[in-house]
């Protein structure tokens, strides 16, 4: 379970999170709001890139402030923009880096990267250079890069907003078949409305915390 106890967070003069709790375990929970209104910010902690100024964020009882490590192996995370995900100019060596960080075998390392390869029909592009791949495979590939590493939660900050409608279609199935438990930012309300919760975030605070037939509506709403 990823919980926030008491959780604020401040650049500076500005206030983006003001004293959050939240317990989240449900399998696939969306994060909406206005431009700016934290939910980056909220991602960011989630994972341990971020650690909050007051309160806890624990992840299967691991506090982010002490455990950057162990909370970043359980909690993936994928960028809205793939160019910044993705390192290396080769596909396989791109896939392969994190897995030989933590010093996985050389035959663990193939045998994840052919699977992940393989679910994304992406076999072909072993050898591609990376940054010759079109927008949507990127961020297909920077997905797989989360995905080799196996952890059990996934964080995407807003993974579809450069991608068109096809490729917006796939990474939004790619997310719905996922084994691993999801936080999804995005501001296509449509992708989200069958997530199992939603948390509508405003004013640094989460508004409107329900299952998406009522906080969707709510939001809509709340926008107009
Ligand atoms: N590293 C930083 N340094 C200073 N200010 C920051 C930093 N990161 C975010 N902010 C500010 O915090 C506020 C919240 O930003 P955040 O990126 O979390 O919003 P967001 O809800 O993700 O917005 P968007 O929908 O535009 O992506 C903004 O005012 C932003 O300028
Ligand atoms: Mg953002």
């Amino acid at each position: 379970m990823l919980e926030l106890k008491q959780v604020s967070h401040a650049f500076g003069e500005r206030r983006v999170l003001e004293n959050i709790t939240l317990q989240l375990d449900e399998k696939r929970i969306g994060v909406v709001g206005s431009n700016g209104c934290g939910k980056s910010t909220f991602a960011r902690l989630l994972n341990g890139l971020l650690i909050p100024q007051h309160g806890d964020v624990i992840v299967d009882g691991l506090n982010t402030r002490d455990n950057g490590k162990a909370v970043r192996r359980k909690v993936g995370f994928v960028f809205q923009n793939p160019d910044n995900q993705i390192v290396f100019p080769i596909v396989e060596e791109d896939l392969a880096f994190g897995m030989k960080n933590l010093g996985l075998p050389k035959d663990v390392i193939r045998e994840r990267i052919d699977a992940t390869l393989a679910r994304y029909d992406m076999e072909s592009f072993r050898q591609h250079p990376s940054h010759l791949l079109s927008g949507g495979q990127k961020q297909l590939m920077a997905i797989s890069g989360v995905l080799v590493m196996q952890p059990d939660y996934i964080v995407f900050d807003e993974p579809t907003t450069l991608l068109d409608l096809r490729n917006k279609k796939r990474i939004a199935q790619a997310i719905n078949e996922m084994d691993q438990k999801t936080v999804v930012v995005s501001h296509d309300l449509e992708f989200l409305q069958d997530f199992d919760r939603v948390l509508v975030f405003e004013g640094g605070q989460v508004v409107i915390d329900d299952i998406p037939s009522v906080a969707l509506p709510a939001y809509v709403r709340m926008m107009s």
